[in-house]
């Protein structure tokens, strides 16, 4: 049996009077790579804000259900948010460094956090940007400013300085919508190596993407979690006919 990690029941959201999330329930399970697919407007940012209560930050928003990290409703009043941020780390589809040196973006967290020896500082910057498959490419310029970095080198820095506060769920809103296609297929296989440490959520619009990295995927429509499945036989033998319209093109 495979441990579950995150655990949705009967989540519903709104903003102010308009439902976007309605009725939810669904697992992910511990170190699995879950792609959510579906055309926009689908609610599939909303869950991520949700998992890591991003959603707090929004007024008028309102969320009713469960959500459950390794057994613990995140939502209960005793929870830390800020600890809860550490151990689901986000990265969003325009990476947006901050405006310092590699070395300081990556240090940033872990200093926040209390460490300040630089050696210290130094070997998670080298394990954490190990990780994301950008230590080669940048390892003799940890001083150059981070904004220097190509838009794939960038989103790569952002996952890296993600890690830097060892999370143990990461979650990918459509990080590669913005990137070329050899961009795109190194932040793929970081994902496929991540999966050995994380558990991993990908909102993709790219049904192929789903397809090359998640062992499961989940089709959004308006809300509604319309299926959710083993990827290869999501795509291949789809139940709902929503499913099978939405990645045969008919819609979204
Ligand atoms: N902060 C917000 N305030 C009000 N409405 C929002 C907010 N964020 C998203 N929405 C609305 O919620 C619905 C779902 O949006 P979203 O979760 O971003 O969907 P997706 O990621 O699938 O495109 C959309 O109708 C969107 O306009
Ligand atoms: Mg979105």
């Amino acid at each position: 049996m495979l441990k579950v990690k995150i655990k949705v029941d009967n989540l519903n959201v709104y903003y102010g009077n308009k439902q976007v999330i309605k009725d939810v329930n669904m697992n992910v399970s511990d170190h699995e790579i879950l792609s959510i697919i579906g055309p926009s407007k689908s609610g599939k940012s909303t869950l991520l804000h949700v998992i890591n209560r991003l959603i707090d930050n929004v007024p008028g928003a309102k969320v009713t259900g469960q959500v459950c990290i390794d057994g613990k409703n995140i939502y209960l009043d005793s929870v830390n948010v800020n600890d809860l941020r550490k151990k689901v780390g986000i990265i969003f589809a325009t990476p947006v460094p901050l405006p310092m040196s590699i070395f300081n973006n990556l240090a940033y967290g872990p200093r926040l956090h209390g460490i300040t020896n630089r050696e210290k500082l130094l070997d998670i910057a080298e394990n954490c940007l190990r990780a994301s498959s950008l230590w080669d490419e940048v390892k003799s310029r940890l001083d150059m400013s981070a904004l220097r970095l190509s838009g794939g080198q960038q989103q790569r820095l952002c996952l890296a300085r993600a890690l830097t506060v060892e999370p143990e769920i990461i979650l990918f809103d459509e990080p590669c919508s913005g990137l070329d296609p050899i961009s795109t297929s190194k932040v793929e296989s970081t994902m496929r190596e991540l999966k050995k440490n994380y558990t991993l959520i990908l909102i993709t619009n790219n049904t192929k993407q789903a397809a090359r990295v998640s062992d499961r995927t989940a089709f959004f429509l308006f809300g509604e979690l319309i299926e959710i499945g083993e990827t290869k036989r999501l795509f291949t033998a789809p139940k709902d006919k929503r499913t099978k319209d939405y990645i045969t093109g008919k819609f979204g």
